[in-house]
């Protein structure tokens, strides 16, 4: 690797620990992360960033939507800006590298330029998008389509496990739901949108490379689906005269399984509530996602009617009643081929091994792909575990995507 301008991997690295130790889920580190978009342990990682980004000199702004923006000034004013980042947002027991790598990362890159002096004549901006993740209130990308002009205001009805509404949610991070159209932003004040995240994947290690470059992100369709039955007595109730709504759940888990496979797409049930929820008692109502993603629109629509037809047949034949609802709908995306080409240049000047790889986790970057000229970077992951206590990606892997990281910013901004 040719590296003439280092970024500090131990400033880094500290960060990313710094960060990594906020919103624990109990005083045993190895069950992970708990850090829902909004929660109290998502304000103290906001309130952690924004110090951050202080320290590192950048002028800090939060949009109404809760978007954090961390700006270094170029010497054109009137220059589109060039825009890096991710989320500090965490799944339920979640890892310390999904997300918070890209934020950091584009923190570290924007001060390694600061401290050599480059000049730039775009700004550049790091950027937190508000609850990337979508497990708290079902949905997800909050942040980023705000900034992309697209949030639809039934978001703010919606409601987490405890009844808190999205609006109470906003209101109690101190910000101002009904002004979230402020956080919108012309396509024209930005050049490019550049994302490194961790893989989330096996492929780089299987080929032993630190980094690679997104091509194509699959693009996820969340349903909520409420199938409701008889709940009756359990010893009582011959099995021919009931209506088991977890029977019904059961049967199109399976097929959920198949038409995945079929489609060589990914479907995933990890979330379901049955009720009453007694031993003794026939499950009267069940509630369960689904999540279905593929690189391919019209493949994914088919997957998607697929369930619908396994749900309409399986309800009708067990005599239950079947209500869907849509939660996330987004489509997949390509990545700018101009970024893409970019970081292969920025990959090859620097001596750095990389490939072109697809990304099967979804990112704000599906959203930004709509909006600007998108590219993500991607790092590699241990075992390609995430969403999962043990995701981890070495130092030295996180400060290699970070350098190709600055250089591409450098290149993009001067
Ligand atoms: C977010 O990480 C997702 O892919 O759901
Ligand atoms: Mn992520
Ligand atoms: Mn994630």
């Amino acid at each position: 690797m040719i590296i003439t301008c280092p970024i500090n991997k131990q400033r880094l690295w500290n960060t990313l620990m710094e960060l990594g130790n906020i919103g624990l889920t109990s005083s045993n580190k190895a069950e992970g992360l708990t850090r829902l978009s909004l929660s109290k342990e998502d304000l103290a990682a906001r309130s952690y960033l924004i110090k951050l980004m202080e320290e590192a000199g950048l002028e800090v702004r939060v949009d109404p939507i809760g978007n954090i923006f961390g700006k270094l000034n170029g010497s054109k004013k009137t220059a589109p800006v060039v825009l890096s980042g991710s989320h500090i947002d965490t799944v339920h027991q979640g890892g310390m590298f999904d997300g918070a790598l890209g934020v950091l990362g584009a923190i570290e890159a924007v001060r390694t330029i600061k401290e050599a002096g480059i000049n730039l004549t775009h700004t550049i901006e790091v950027v937190s998008f508000t609850d990337e993740e979508g497990t708290r209130f079902g949905t997800g990308y909050i942040g980023s389509k705000a900034m992309a002009g697209v949030l639809e205001e039934k978001i703010f009805t919606l409601e987490d496990d405890d009844g808190i509404t999205y609006r109470e949610a906003i209101l109690n991070a101190g910000l101002d739901p009904l002004s979230y159209k402020e956080a919108t932003r012309k396509k024209e004040e930005v050049k490019a949108y550049i994302e490194m995240h961790i893989e989330q994947g096996k492929v780089l290690e299987e080929h032993n490379m630190s980094v690679g470059i997104v091509t194509d992100i699959q693009g996820p369709i969340w349903l909520e689906v409420t199938l409701i039955g008889n709940p009756d007595h359990a010893g009582a109730t011959p099995m021919h005269m009931r209506k088991d709504a977890a029977l019904a759940m059961a049967e199109v888990l399976l097929e959920i399984e198949t038409i995945a496979t079929t489609y060589k797409g990914v479907g995933t049930v990890g979330k379901i509530k049955v009720e009453p929820g007694g031993v003794n008692i026939i499950p009267g109502k069940v509630s369960f996602s689904v999540d279905l993603r593929h690189v391919n629109k019209e493949l994914r629509t088919e997957m998607v009617n697929k369930v619908f037809e396994s749900l309409d047949r399986v309800s009708n034949r067990r005599r239950i009643h079947a209500h869907i609802d849509v939660k996330k709908d987004v489509d997949p995306a390509s990545c700018s081929k101009e970024i893409v080409q970019l970081l292969e240049e920025v990959c090859s000047e620097l001596s750095i091994p990389t490939k072109k790889i697809q990304c099967g986790a979804g990112h704000d970057s599906l959203i930004m792909a709509n909006y600007t000229k998108m590219g993500m970077i991607f790092v590699r992951s241990k075992d390609g575990i995430s969403h999962n206590p043990k995701e981890w990606t070495d130092l030295e892997d996180c400060a290699v995507g970070t350098q190709v990281l600055f250089e591409t910013l450098v290149k993009l901004a001067k």
